[in-house]
């Protein structure tokens, strides 16, 4: 039976790397006999909004709960619609909505990348971090009281449930399982957020039980980010909590060199609703209509969501198309970004040819 993908390619480059990113599918598809159905919505963009002065019709849900994935681009214009609008009406919805619990972010360097840390070639960082994605710090728990006065108070409540840290926590754990290294590395603070975070550990050791085989440290936020930078070496799966998670997902990928290139998955591991695979980077209005933007990144999370519908061999196989080309360093073929004085298109046709050879 055929899977069925909705494409919302958004704003800006979102319009640009789409196209390759269906193209590098359509390409893997057919060598691994995967049939891939796809559906285009308009919504979940700045100029729908400008036209119906919302980012999605009232029936969003209905028309996209019985997809296999959902396949981003980009959102948000600020000129035509302020980001908080675009973002809130549109990505965030989703990921809400569709309780796509958890943000997986690869950090891996890429061959013909340089990493912005000295020294650190492809090989040495290849981590993946594990962000808690609907709970955590993000809450809308608190309130603000004698505002405007001196004795104005603002009070935001950290929320964590059993079952919110536990479910993100089994998803690392079978993650890390799968990872030839079977190492997992949990983001705390507990020496200054005395009750969530000891909580949290606490949560980390009894999870850690049902996986005798992984092997599991854990570092405070603050030596970690430091850690990222001096010895990303060190790491094999990565789990954090909404605000760490969010920290360390932007962290590691910019250790691993241009934004162009690096992916996400807001998964909702049960299939109770659809996934979301989007590139990390935005619109990008600077170089949009240009042309040059770099489709790795949305190429990229086509992989991811392969692998999470079930075909880890083509996931697989397309990154290292990905890595193909990137090796092979053509000028003529890879973008601006990466060095070279391509297009768009010239990226993503090699990396389509790479994965049909
Ligand atoms: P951005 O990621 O769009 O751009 C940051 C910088 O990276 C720009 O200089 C851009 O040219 C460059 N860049 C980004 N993607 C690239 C690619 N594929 N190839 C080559 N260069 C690339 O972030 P910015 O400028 O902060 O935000 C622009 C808009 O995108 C805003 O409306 C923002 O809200 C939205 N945004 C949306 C996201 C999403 O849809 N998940 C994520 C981040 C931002
Ligand atoms: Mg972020």
């Amino acid at each position: 039976m055929a899977h069925r993908i909705a494409i919302i390619a958004g704003d800006g480059i979102g319009t640009e790397v789409m196209p390759e990113g269906i193209r590098a599918l359509e390409a893997t598809a057919k060598r691994f006999n995967i049939e891939l159905e796809f559906t285009t919505f308009e919504f979940g963009s700045c100029d729908y909004y400008l036209e119906h002065g919302k980012m999605l019709p009232d029936d969003w849900f209905e028309q996209l709960k019985g997809f296999d994935a959902l396949f981003y681009g980009a959102v948000g214009w600020p000129d035509k619609v302020p980001d908080h609008i675009s973002l809130w009406g549109s990505l965030l919805q989703f990921r809400r909505q569709f309780d796509q619990y958890i943000n997986l972010r690869p950090c891996k360097l890429m061959p013909g990348i340089k990493s912005p840390l000295a020294g650190r070639e492809p090989g040495d960082i290849d981590f993946y971090v594990v962000r808690e994605n609907t709970e955590g710090e993000y809450s809308s728990v608190g309130g603000k009281m004698f505002e405007g006065t001196d004795r104005e108070v603002v009070i935001q409540d950290t929320v964590m449930t059993r079952t919110g840290v536990d479910r993100v926590l089994k998803y690392a754990f079978e993650l890390a399982q799968t990872r030839p290294r079977k190492k997992l590395t949990s983001a705390t603070k507990s020496n200054g957020i005395s009750i969530t975070m000891p909580y949290w550990d606490e949560r980390v050791v009894e999870m850690a039980k049902g996986y005798p085989e992984i092997a599991v440290d854990k570092f405070h936020i603050d030596i970690l980010t430091a850690n990222f930078v001096l010895h990303p070496d060190w790491f094999d799966v990565v789990v954090g909590s909404n605000l760490f998670g969010d920290i360390l997902s932007d962290l590691g990928p910019a250790c691993t060199g241009t934004i162009g290139i690096a992916p996400s998955a807001n998964i909702n591991p049960e299939g109770h609703f659809p996934s979301l695979f989007e590139p990390v980077h935005g619109s990008a209005p600077d170089i949009a209509g240009k042309g040059i933007a770099n489709p790795i990144g949305q190429i990229w999370s086509g992989a991811m969501m392969l692998e999470h519908l079930g075909y880890k061999e083509a996931g697989d196989a397309l990154v290292s198309a990905i890595e193909e080309v990137l090796s092979a360093g053509d000028s003529q073929v890879l973008t601006r970004d990466v060095g070279g004085q391509g297009t768009t298109e010239s990226l993503g046709k090699a990396i389509a040819d790479a994965i049909t050879r």
